[in-house]
């Protein structure tokens, strides 16, 4: 498949990726890396010599992403709502710090996940990867991955146990994906 991962912020997922395919791990190329902004994670893209495309224009990504005939939407950190016209076009996943649907929708990112998280006293959490409907973090659940946070002291160690699980399992997901393709 050839990939478009999408990105907000530092990108380690989007490095956990990179370094699956420069590996081999998974046969999919990530093509394109598109982010909202001038985000930290593109230098990633700048030390692979991936091509990236910063944009907010809905119209411009879709252009781009049918220019490199891309097969599969890897959101990884991407803090922009995904438009009805995007997912017309295209198969969108997205990777989520909880376990779904607990401590998902409005509000529900980044280390805000893990701040509610630990304010209830939780000893599991976990990594979830779904499809993208047009409602937030709502559609069909890929794959889940409980995290035993019982150890964690803080919301910031919460995030990086959970972190720890998300590098691992986006990458199984991207296998899992294109080995059903392979199956069709
Ligand atoms: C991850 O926790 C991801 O689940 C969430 O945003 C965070 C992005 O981290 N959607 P990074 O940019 O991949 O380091």
């Amino acid at each position: 498949m050839n990939l478009a991962v999408f990105i907000s912020g530092g990108g380690s997922n989007l490095k956990a990726l990179i370094d699956a395919q420069n590996c081999g791990y998974f046969e999919s190329q990530i093509k394109i890396i598109v982010a909202n902004k001038d985000a930290p994670g593109l230098r990633h893209a700048r030390d692979n010599n991936i091509d990236y495309l910063i944009s907010k224009n809905e119209d411009e990504i879709i252009d781009t992403l049918k220019n490199y005939d891309i097969d599969l939407l890897v959101l990884a950190g991407y803090l922009v709502k995904i438009s009805k016209k995007i997912l017309d076009n295209f198969k969108v996943i997205n990777i989520h710090p909880s376990l779904l649907p607990k401590y998902g929708g409005k509000g529900f990112y980044g280390i805000h996940v893990h701040e509610a998280v630990f304010a209830n006293k939780e000893k599991i959490s976990g990594v979830t990867v779904h499809y993208v409907n047009e409602n937030l973090d709502d559609g069909d659940i890929i794959v889940q991955k409980k995290v035993d946070i019982s150890n964690c002291k803080n919301p910031k160690e919460i995030a990086s146990e959970v972190l720890k699980v998300e590098h691992k399992t986006l990458k199984e997901v991207i296998k899992k994906l294109e080995e059903e393709e392979c199956a069709h």
